[in-house]
């Protein structure tokens, strides 16, 4: 066995995979006519991990454009020993990402109720693409190198198309992001076209541009498209990282509480899995617990996880009453919708990850509103750095938890401030002056750009033959099974 592998999460499959095979759900269970998702799990034993943090800290003195002066600096790399996935450390694709900031927020702890000093805010924002999606991205871009994938692709609500772009103009291989028509705030359709990405703005929303783009990874080969969502298990390796400078920052000491947004449940489910290997290899002797925040009108964790009790149960989870739950928001044409556009998403694909997340952390989901998410924002903004709108759910669901009395006043809680607050200036111009720049923009005169570099997003139906057509294959490229049958609509619908 190597000491790094790719593991089926479903203990009844439990099937393993070697790191250079590239899945979007274990191949086993997909014979079985089922989907399940991918871990990346080590042999600790024969890996030896470093006994202690401090081992991590004598890292800050190195400095240097390429090399361990490189990894050192990347606020992911740093941690190395703890995502030993790659092969050599020439693999490791790094632009300096994760180098973010854990402020303590004294006059913000005030306004929700937590005493001062007890509350603290990762600024994720402060990555280069402006979120913490690069956390990820430097991981899978790794992976992508390993496999040797020279067409990367994702299905984002911005930051993950912005962070996919970023990487794949800077390592040299083609990006293309789908992106919903009309739901992606202008910053990060900005980042997408200046950094060159072909930009594919799918009629529909976030879950019909992931179902599509799963849709094409899975015909095969032959399209060549490697899939950078955060279904790809290396994604949240280097998410996990997220969690380690939280830990550096706090002296090593361990948070009561970690607080974090829920959309695709990518981040939620790699800080558990972060602490879980933590306490496995010594490292830590207790584990935080996690509250996801939802919004309101993008629920379906808090739907099902507070509202209906669905547990992990050691990975027997209720997968009948999930299928019943989306069937009916399907019956009633649900869609989700929030001013968190980050975060609008109707079938989080990490969903069972994020279970098994709330289990190991003895976790809670809460949902709040778009005016709750919207005052909180605002209050970031007054008192830090700022944070886009799926952000400020963290703040907004910690200060309900206060209130509940589920988060002691005491406590020490860590916000997770997942993008930058210039992502979506739309939203906070219009929370403080009523102006709506969407309206503005959508009767704005139009153009035809004429400068060199001009990247136009390409508007294309949610057709699976015009999307490949759109993504510059040719028809007689198409596998059969691209256009028929469609292996993924066979599936539950929960499943995609
Ligand atoms: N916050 C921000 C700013 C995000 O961009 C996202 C996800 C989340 C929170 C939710 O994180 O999916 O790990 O639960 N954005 C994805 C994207 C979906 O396409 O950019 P999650």
């Amino acid at each position: 066995m190597p000491h790094a592998f790719q593991q089926c999460i479903d203990p009844s499959c439990a099937a393993t995979f070697d790191v250079h095979e590239a899945h979007v759900s274990c191949p086993t269970c997909v014979v079985a006519g089922r989907q399940s998702l991918l871990d990346i799990c080590y042999d600790w034993d024969r890996i030896e991990p470093p006994k202690s943090f401090s081992f991590f800290e004598n890292r800050w003195m190195t400095k240097g454009e390429q090399g361990e002066g490189a990894l050192d600096f990347s606020g992911v790399w740093r941690f190395r020993e703890l995502l030993p996935f790659y092969s050599t450390e020439a693999d490791i694709v790094t632009i300096g990402e994760g180098r973010t900031n854990l402020q303590v927020a004294q006059l913000l702890a005030r306004e929700v109720g937590l005493r001062s000093g007890t509350l603290l805010l990762q600024y994720e924002g402060l990555n280069p693409s402006g979120s913490f999606k690069d956390n990820g991205m430097t991981a899978a871009f790794t992976h992508a190198r390993m496999v040797g994938a020279q067409r990367v692709a994702c299905a984002s609500t911005g930051n993950t198309s912005a962070s996919l772009a970023m990487f794949a103009s800077l390592s040299g291989v083609a990006g293309i992001v789908f992106i919903g028509t009309g739901k992606i705030a202008f910053g990060k359709l900005s980042q997408a076209l200046d950094y060159g990405a072909r930009t594919l703005q799918i009629q529909g929303d976030f879950d019909a541009c992931l179902r599509r783009i799963r849709q094409i990874v899975a015909t095969g080969p032959d399209l060549g498209i490697y899939l950078m969502n955060s279904v790809n298990p290396f994604r949240l390796e280097g998410q996990k990282a997220i969690m380690y400078r939280v830990l550096e920052a706090m002296n090593w000491q361990i948070p009561d509480w970690i607080v974090v947004p829920g959309g695709n449940l990518g981040n939620c489910s790699a800080f558990a899995k972060a602490f879980a290997e933590l306490q496995a290899i010594g490292l830590v002797d207790r584990i935080p617990r996690l509250a996801v925040i939802q919004a309101t009108g993008a629920n379906p964790l808090y739907a099902l996880h507070t509202e209906q009790h669905i547990r992990w149960n050691g990975g027997r989870y209720d997968r009948e009453a999930i299928d019943r739950f989306y069937e009916q928001r399907g019956a009633a044409s649900f869609k989700a919708t929030t001013i968190a556009s980050a975060i609008e998403i109707g079938h989080p694909v990490n969903l069972p990850k994020a279970l098994r997340a709330l289990d190991i952390m003895n976790g809670v989901v809460r949902q709040v509103d778009d005016e709750t998410i919207m005052e909180h924002k605002a209050l970031v903004g007054r008192y830090g750095f700022g944070c886009e709108p799926a952000s400020a759910a963290s703040v907004a669901g910690a200060h309900l938890l206060v209130e509940e009395g589920v988060i002691d006043r005491d406590a020490r809680v860590v916000c997770i401030l997942t993008g930058h607050e210039l992502k979506d200036p739309d939203a906070t111009v219009k929370y403080h002056t009523g102006v709506d720049m969407k309206a503005v923009q959508d009767n704005a005169p139009r153009s035809t750009p004429t400068g060199r570099l001009a990247n136009r997003p390409i508007p294309v139906l949610d057709d699976l033959k015009a999307i490949i057509e759109a993504i510059g294959v040719t028809a007689d490229a198409i596998p059969r099974s691209a256009v028929d049958p469609d292996p993924l609509n066979r599936l539950p619908v929960s499943e995609y």
